[in-house]
Formats: structure tokens, sequence, C-alpha cells
């Protein structure tokens, strides 16, 4: 979602005579856009900060001045006290009131003197922005809802995003057909707790993420979706079968599990057991057996034994992840679980995240490795490293490398798989499809 409001960002801004510069030195106006997540994320701003200092004092030197912005969770999180710690710092401004960026960017100018917007404004966000432009790629995210009301124990999301919100059909179709428009060609819908969506429809009743994803498969030039993170207790029967009804509709579902023990995941506060994800999943590949499955994986919550940690292990072999990411569980300020005895120590939590991602990795291979010999539809999205090499996606969302002529890009074309590694496929032109 960062990716998507740091489009936004820019947009709002162009009008103001501001150009994405990829030269740090040349920058008048420097945003970091930035995450809470996990301890790491956050305090990677202040390191960055630290340098972004240096290059400020050297502009000073020559006569420019940089403003420098701090937007995202981190922003909203630590407000004033990111001024504090870094005085070089102008405007923070948290992740749902950045579309006043262009009158908090003249007010730290005129004022001389840190601006700090963290408000959860009335008006919404959206309503206030520019119309979308898109950056000319052929896969595009869209944010679709915002927030969560979920309240896992250890994340701070509920905190920094806020209350669950969902876009109008209206407003997201509108932002649909403009990428459309555009050349955009896969669209992945974006939110915190997606599948939780319910935006008001044309009728004023509120529809679902299976109803939005009907309605924008009707536009022409969109020929993928996906959507992404979903909460279990929130897939939806209309979701579930919209994987079997909507060829548009990606073969392919995130959906973070967290934990493999039913103890941890009471403690999460996750309202899932591991039978009722599993039940899940078999519903999931009852309605589309070819589907590829992702997952989140904490390790180290607080409390958790060897034991609780072997089931986590298990579900990982059981599921045959096609992707899984894991992460150390981190305390975040303000969350329940931060305040929970048994906390463990970092050693165990790395030796565990390294016996998971040995189970990822296994698993991953294995769901490439299923692909060799397989023809499938690539959506081409880049130019790769090599001279005449492009990078495209398969509707499992791997990366798939491949030589074939630059104007190819932005087409579906289908492909041979030749080979398999650990994170993408290597392939052969069958056809433009
Ligand atoms: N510590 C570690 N991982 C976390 N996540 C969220 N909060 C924390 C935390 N405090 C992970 C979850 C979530 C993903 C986006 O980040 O697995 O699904
Ligand atoms: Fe955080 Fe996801 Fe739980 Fe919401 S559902 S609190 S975003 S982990």
């Amino acid at each position: 979602m960062n990716v998507y409001d740091s489009e936004r960002i820019v947009e709002l801004l162009a009008p103001q005579g501001f150009a994405e510069t990829a030269d740090i030195a040349e920058a008048d106006v420097v945003v970091l856009n930035t995450c809470h997540i996990r301890e790491k994320a956050a305090e990677k701003v202040y390191s960055d900060l630290g340098r972004i200092r240096e290059v400020k004092e050297r502009r000073k030197r020559d006569g420019r001045d940089t403003i420098v912005t701090v937007a995202g969770c981190v922003a909203q999180a630590e407000g004033e006290e990111i001024v504090r710690r870094e005085p070089s710092v102008d405007v923070v401004v948290g992740p749902q009131s950045y579309h006043g960026l262009p009158a908090l960017l003249a007010r730290a100018r005129s004022a001389n003197a840190p601006v700090v917007e963290t408000a959860f404004p009335e008006q919404g966000k959206f309503a206030a922005l520019p119309e979308r432009a898109g950056s000319g790629a052929p896969a595009a995210f869209l944010t679709v809802q915002e927030g969560c009301d979920k309240f896992c124990t250890f994340c701070v999301v509920p905190y920094t995003r806020g209350a669950e919100y969902s876009r109008s059909i209206a407003d997201v179709e509108a932002e649909a057909r403009r990428l459309a428009s555009r050349g955009v060609r896969e669209l992945t819908l974006l939110g915190q707790n997606v599948n939780a969506y319910h935006g008001a429809g044309p009728d004023g009743r509120a529809w679902s993420l299976a109803d939005l994803i009907a309605r924008l498969a009707q536009i022409d030039g969109i020929e993928r979706l996906r959507y992404t993170t979903s909460h279990p207790r929130d897939m939806s029967d209309d979701l579930i079968a919209a994987h079997r009804d909507e060829p548009k509709l990606m073969p392919y579902l995130h959906l973070p599990i967290q934990a493999g023990s039913d103890r941890i995941l009471a403690a999460m506060n996750r309202k899932h057991t591991r039978a009722e994800y599993l039940a899940l999943i078999g519903r999931m590949r009852a309605v589309r057996p070819d589907i590829a499955l992702s997952t989140d994986v904490i390790v180290g919550f607080p409390g958790e034994t060897d034991a609780d940690f072997e089931l986590t292990l298990a579900v990982l072999e059981e599921v045959g992840f096609a992707q899984a990411y894991a992460f150390k569980y981190s305390p975040r300020p303000g969350t329940p679980a931060a305040g929970l005895d048994r906390q463990l120590p970092d050693e165990v939590k790395d030796s565990r995240l390294q016996y998971v991602l040995a189970a990822v990795e296994r698993s991953q291979t294995a769901f490439n490795s299923a692909c060799v010999g397989r023809v499938v539809p690539v959506l081409l999205e880049r130019p790769g490293r090599h001279p005449g090499q492009l990078i495209g996606r398969s509707p499992y969302m791997q990366a798939v490398h491949l030589t074939a002529p630059p104007s190819l890009c932005g087409h579906v074309v289908d492909v041979e798989i030749v080979a398999a590694g650990v994170n993408s496929l290597t392939g052969k032109l069958i056809s433009a499809a």
C-alpha cells in the first residue's frame, strides 16, 4: 500500500511543479513513506533521516533549501517524536492526511517550523486526491479498503491506518477505468483487510469484494484482477465462488495464517483455528484446484513453545504454499502482545525463522518445479537485466524471465516454462495470445 500511496503523492505534487528524481542531491522535497509494522522497518527511518540530514546540510551550503517529509505509519504512530529525534524534519504527515501535502509543504516553508499532521480528517483523502495518472506500467495497485477492525494482538495496523473503511464502487471503478485507459492490464486491489470490503454500491447497498471484482472484470482492457491481503474470517462464499466463476480473477490467494498452534492463534486474537484455516484452504482448492496459496507466518510470539512452533512448521508442510513470508515477532508499542510475559529471546526467534525459511524454500521450489513443461499466460511487465529479456508474471504470481521483443511489454502471451528456481521461472515464448 505504501507503493500505491507513494505513486499518489507523486501525482499530487506534480501540479506544484515537482517531478521525481532518483538523485537525492537534486531533491527540493524528500518524502520518506514509512512502515511501522515491525521495529526494524521503523528504526530504518531514523538511519535514513540521518543520511538525508547530511544531504540537506550540503545543499544548504550551496544555497538550496530541502523540505524533509516523513509520511506513512511511522509518522502516524510517532508524530512530534520524529521532529524531536530528528530536527531536520520539516513535515510529518500520516497515511490518512497526505492529500494535504501541498498545503503542509507551503506551511513548513513559510512558518520555518516543523508541521505535524496526523489527524484522521472527516473529508476523505480519496475525494481530495487528483485523478490517477498511472505510472505507465501494465500492472497497477488500487487501494479499495483501508484500516482494520480485527485487532490481532501483535499488530499496529488498527492504530496507524485506523478503522476499516471501504471506498465506494463508483470511486474504485472510475479509478480502474482511468488506469485501463492508461494501458494498465492487471489490477491488484489493496486493503489491510481487503476481503472485508463493503463499499457503497450504485444501488445504495454495501457491495462485497466479489461484487466489486465482477464489476471491474467488465472493464475493457482489464485482463487480470488480484486482491491482497485477506483475513480467513472474511473469505465469504461469494468470494470463494468468484475464484471458480470469474476468469479474470487470478488463481492466487495470499491468506496469512500467522501460526499453526491454536493456543498461539487464540493469544494472537486471530479469530480462527488451525482446522478452520485448513478447511478454508480445502474449499479454495475445491473451486480452483490449481490455486497458488501464499501466507504470512510469525515466529517467536510471546509464550510460543517448541511444540507450538512445530505446529507452524507442520502446517506449512501440510498446505505446501506457493509462497510464504516469515517474520520474527517484533513487539510494537501500544499493542497487547508487547505487554505479555514470556517474550522470547532473539536467538530462539532466529533459529525458528531459519527452519521456517527452509520449509518455505522447499515448498516454493516444489510449486515452481511443478510448472515446468506447462504453457501459461504471462503478462509481460518490464525489461529484464539481460538484453532482449523481458520479465512478466504468471497467473500464480511467479516472476517469469524470457526472451521476447520489447514491443510485447504490456501484453499477455503464452509461455512454455522450461526451468524453475526458488523465486522465479524461465520461459520460452510460444505465441502472443
Ligand atoms: N511482528 C512480526 N510480524 C508482524 N506482522 C504484523 N505485525 C507484526 C509484528 N508485530 C506481520 C504479519 C502480517 C504481516 C504484514 O506482517 O505476519 O501478516
Ligand atoms: Fe493486523 Fe491483519 Fe490482524 Fe488487521 S487482520 S490486525 S492488519 S494482522
